[in-house]
């Protein structure tokens, strides 16, 4: 039989992107997108882990499924690591708005200042709330001068990967899902996951 596993989000993208990096999994993946009355669990932990963990375990108690919860955000060293867990409210307005703080709040910093990452928590959790697996990943990039490509979402059109010179929207998924701190949390769950499914 194949398990299905809920993604707790309603992120189109980050859903894509969990979907595609363990298309290999044995199993079907479901979200908070494709149903009615799933938790909408108050972030409020000081970690991306204490708060993936939450999610996940609220949304494994509400589907009754296995369910995979991801924290994550960015970190910027010149704003002493913010907005990390406040990655996706930070400016009080969605994604646009978002980066147009970053680029007001880091516009006096030199390029060789504006260091950052990506962070990424990753949880399974199931019905019981025992987690199944848990792991961690990151991305090393520098925040941009200027918009740049359209593909993913949130900082994506600013952060710049080093090693390719182009921003994660330049990229395309085939890559990103390849480098990001996602890819890198997600490769590390796989084992773990499967373990666990007994397949
Ligand atoms: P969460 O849904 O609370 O985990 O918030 C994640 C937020 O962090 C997103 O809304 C984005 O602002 C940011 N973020 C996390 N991962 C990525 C990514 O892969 N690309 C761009 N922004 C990201």
């Amino acid at each position: 039989m194949v398990r299905t596993i809920f993604i707790a989000s309603r992120n189109r993208g980050k859903i894509a992107e969990v979907e595609q990096i363990l298309h290999d999994l044995p199993v079907r993946f479901l979200s908070f997108a494709d149903i009615e009355g799933a938790p909408k669990t108050e972030e409020d932990g000081t970690s991306f882990a204490e708060n993936a963990r939450k999610k996940a375990v609220a949304g494994a108690r509400f589907a009754g499924e296995w369910t995979l919860a991801d924290d994550s955000g960015l970190e910027v060293d010149a704003l002493g690591g913010r907005p990390g867990v406040h990655s996706s409210r930070w400016s009080g307005g969605g994604d646009e708005a978002n980066n147009d703080k970053l680029l007001a709040d880091l516009r006096d910093v030199p390029p060789p200042a504006r260091t950052a990452r990506y962070r990424a928590h990753i949880v399974v959790a199931e019905p019981s709330g025992r987690i199944v697996a848990e792991a961690e990943g990151a991305c090393e990039g520098l925040i941009g001068f200027e918009r740049r490509g359209t593909s993913g979402f949130g900082y994506d059109p600013l952060f710049v990967v080093p090693e390719y010179g182009r921003t994660m929207a330049e990229l395309g998924l085939e890559i990103k899902n390849r480098i990001s701190h996602r890819a890198r949390a997600l490769d590390a769950l796989r084992e773990p996951v499967v373990r666990e499914l007994g397949v």
